[in-house]
């Protein structure tokens, strides 16, 4: 068998009849802060300064300026941005639910009608484009009350807070919505635990991050319970920040450790999918000492909340050598080599279309769900003169990596859909950059949060809805 008959029968069209074609956003860096309790993502400044401003308690600087606060303005202009999509010929659209708008402090008692009625009229909005409405349930944006009394996931009883949120939406939008998905690159939490709202670290983080990513996962696990209890017409998913580790060399020692640094990643979608604790991972704990607490039905609990798709979020793959003398740093999920084989981006994002292809084939071979690309996008800066973005970078980097898509599903993997993050410019979750930018529609703001914030188009626009209208076969 070689690879090459799969490229060579992509010829016909192979996207599914319903592929959900669309893009991606995330409350927190969208819609601003107009009308809700912060969020730990209020306090992201620009530049990679968030996590050195918390251990120093020094976040909220009053010099400062915070980008998320403004976001795009997404809860004004929520109708003219979901016309712009449908123009595009969107058939999903991914949106998250800013927990502070539902339950300002996480604690209260009963939902903010407000915050309700805000996502029903963007779901709504969204159902008469025909456009399918996707839902993260938690997008890094934890209450900062949370963050403060409770050091977010850290403690049990953000748990269930979470599954209270989590059932308040199914019980208001399940009905309309049919795809979910419970957190937002779930694996995160491993380079980044205030993604997960932890800001205290212990001096043994490593048995932390594992406690709270436990925590994680009963959260999901049981907000999947909740969800099936009440047999809603619909699917719920787990969401992994994806990248395929490659070994440096064939060195057989390079090749082991991507097996290994593959298994760090994975062991977050092997508890959700499988609903237990993979060995590997129970030895590795044994032989480290790390002691995670766990509550007796804590198994059950996992057993009984294993997921119905895997989502992805997919920016690049990473490469891993046994040799500690060659220098790595992080990309989007990961700390990778230089590949010699690649490109990367101006933040050192290494561009890898065919990388994709072989992140959905391993998923597909461990995995055997369907898989929903929800976000891939290309963040770069652009300059706006008052005339069309002549993004071509953009158009081929989309069309590098549909093909390679095309060719999975030819291949044989069931890929649900494609989700561009994100289809307008944003803040950057990482460093709160908006003139990091990925839209096929531009936002005139800087990163300063100066600007109108109106709307443009880039020639990327035109192209995307043409791949939609057309189902791909321009690829
Ligand atoms: C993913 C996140 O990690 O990557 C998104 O789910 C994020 O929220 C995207 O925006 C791109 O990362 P960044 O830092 O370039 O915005």
């Amino acid at each position: 068998m070689n690879a090459e008959v799969f490229d060579m029968i992509d010829n016909e069209n192979r996207f599914p009849e319903k592929f959900l074609w669309g893009g991606a956003i995330s409350s927190s860096q969208s819609e601003g802060n107009a009308n809700r309790e912060p969020s730990i993502y209020d306090f992201m400044p620009v530049g990679n300064k968030r996590t050195e401003w918390f251990l120093n308690g020094k976040y909220n600087s009053e010099e400062a300026f915070y980008p998320n606060r403004e976001g795009i303005h997404f809860y004004q202009t929520y109708k003219e941005d979901i016309q712009l999509f449908a123009k595009m010929g969107f058939k999903a659209f991914r949106i998250s639910i800013a927990w502070s708008r539902i339950y300002p402090n996480g604690e209260e008692e009963i939902p903010n009608p407000e915050g309700l009625a805000f996502y029903e009229d963007v779901i709504d909005e969204l159902l008469k484009y025909n456009i399918e409405p996707i839902i993260t349930i938690l997008h890094y944006d934890l209450p900062i009350h949370l963050v403060e009394k409770y050091n977010g996931f850290e403690s049990r009883k953000v748990v269930d807070l979470y599954v209270k949120f989590a059932s308040t939406l199914f019980e208001h939008f399940a009905s309309k919505v049919k795809y979910w998905m419970t957190i937002n690159e779930i694996n995160i939490v491993k380079y980044c635990p205030l993604d997960a709202g932890v800001k205290i670290l212990r001096k043994n983080k490593e048995e932390q991050i594992f406690q709270i990513s436990h925590h994680l996962f009963l959260a999901s696990a049981k907000a999947v319970i909740e969800y099936k209890k009440h047999h809603y017409d619909g699917k719920i998913g787990m969401m992994l920040g994806y990248e395929p580790i490659y070994p440096y060399t064939c060195l057989p020692e390079d090749v082991l450790m991507s097996e290994i640094r593959e298994n760090e990643i994975l062991f977050y979608s092997d508890v959700q999918i499988l609903g237990y604790y993979p060995q590997y991972m129970l030895n590795y704990f044994k032989e480290k000492k790390i002691n995670i607490k766990k509550s007796n039905d804590d198994d059950e609990i996992l057993k009984q909340g294993k997921v119905d798709y895997i989502a992805i979020s997919y920016y690049s793959s990473a490469t891993c050598s046994s040799d500690s003398s060659i220098s790595q740093k992080r990309g989007n999920i990961t700390y990778s080599v230089k590949n010699p084989y690649l490109k990367e981006t101006e933040w050192g994002w290494q561009l890898d279309p065919i990388g994709l292809r072989t992140s959905l084939i391993r998923l597909e071979n461990r995995y055997h769900l369907p898989i929903l690309i929800a976000e891939c996008g290309l963040g770069i800066k652009e300059e706006f003169k008052q005339e069309m973005i002549e993004d071509d970078y953009r158009i081929e980097f989309f069309d590098s990596h549909l093909k390679e898509v095309k060719k999975a599903l030819n291949y044989g993997v069931n890929v649900m859909g494609f989700l561009a993050w994100s289809p307008i410019d944003m803040p950057s979750a990482a460093t709160g950059e908006i003139e990091k930018r990925y839209g096929f529609i531009y936002v005139d703001a800087n990163n300063q949060g100066m600007g109108s914030y109106k709307r443009y188009k880039k020639k990327s626009f035109d192209w995307f809805k043409n791949v939609i209208e057309t189902n791909g076969k321009n690829i």
